[in-house]
């Protein structure tokens, strides 16, 4: 096996597909998936993965049925009573990203025990997105810088990559070495926008339900195959494997 990305970030789609092909409402559908995302943390964390982001909810899904997003705010809350015990176990630090403060009450307690428990876990940290737009972010990001310069307390030619990387929901980990999406639409539906642009993609066409640990490894191989040149030549990355 090769050696894992450091993290791995993904868009978990496909769950209203799978459940139609079975003629269920779409429900099943993201039911079905919350076992798909059980096995990839528990086997993420087995690799070593350092972190973990998957796509839960994204700031665009409001716009679906009335019926499927109620029905989303209960499954997170039953997935996260469910399964927190266990990923404490496991040694995973769980955290949110998004603008939390929209959801539901229950909900919003269920993020902040499970959050609250594994804080001190020194394990592999498990980042879900939640009411989260990569544009939003952003946004709030310049508003945050702004407000300082505003106060004095910071000069605009001080601004620069990595204070804006420290504004955003993602400042304390590396960016992602490894991006995957099921479901089969190549595109990043407002996710990272900041924290991809040297990310590797990996586009499957498999449903989220049907995703799992071999496709998992696959996709991880196929990573570990790819050359990373961050702008320089092929010849130059050669270069420097021979030195180290
Ligand atoms: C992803 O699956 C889960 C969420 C967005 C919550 P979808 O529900 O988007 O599944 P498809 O794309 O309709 O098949
Ligand atoms: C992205 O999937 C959001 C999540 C997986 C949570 P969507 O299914 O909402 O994306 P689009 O609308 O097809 O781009
Ligand atoms: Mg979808």
């Amino acid at each position: 096996m090769s050696i894992p990305p450091d993290h791995i970030a993904i868009i978990m789609d496909g769950n209203g597909r799978w459940a139609r092909q079975r003629s269920l409402p779409r429900s099943s559908g993201h039911q079905a998936g919350v076992k798909t995302i059980r096995q990839v943390v528990e086997h993420c964390a087995r690799l070593r993965v350092g972190a973990l982001t998957v796509y839960a909810f994204s700031s665009e899904n409001w716009q679906r049925p009335e019926k499927e997003v109620s029905f989303l705010m209960e499954l997170f809350v039953r997935a996260l009573r469910s399964e927190v015990d266990k990923l404490h176990e496991n040694n995973i630090a769980v955290r949110f990203i998004g603008e939390l403060d929209v959801f539901p009450h229950a909900l919003r307690e269920e993020i902040r025990h499970a959050t609250e428990k594994t804080a001190a876990n020194s394990g592999m940290r498990f980042n879900i997105a939640v009411n989260y737009g990569g544009r939003r972010e952003l946004a709030r990001a310049v508003t945050a810088i702004a407000a300082s310069v505003q106060r004095g307390e910071l000069n605009p030619d001080d601004i620069d990559e990595a204070l804006v990387t420290r504004h955003t929901w993602l400042q304390d980990v590396p960016e992602p070495d490894l991006f995957i999406r099921t479901g089969g639409e190549q595109r990043l539906s407002n996710f990272l926008l900041w924290h991809l642009a040297y990310t590797e993609l990996f586009f499957t066409n498999t449903l989220w339900p049907d995703f799992n640990v071999a496709e998992l490894d696959a996709a991880i191989t196929h990573f570990s195959k790819r050359q990373r040149r961050f702008g320089q030549t092929g010849d130059q990355i050669e270069q420097q494997n021979q030195n180290d």
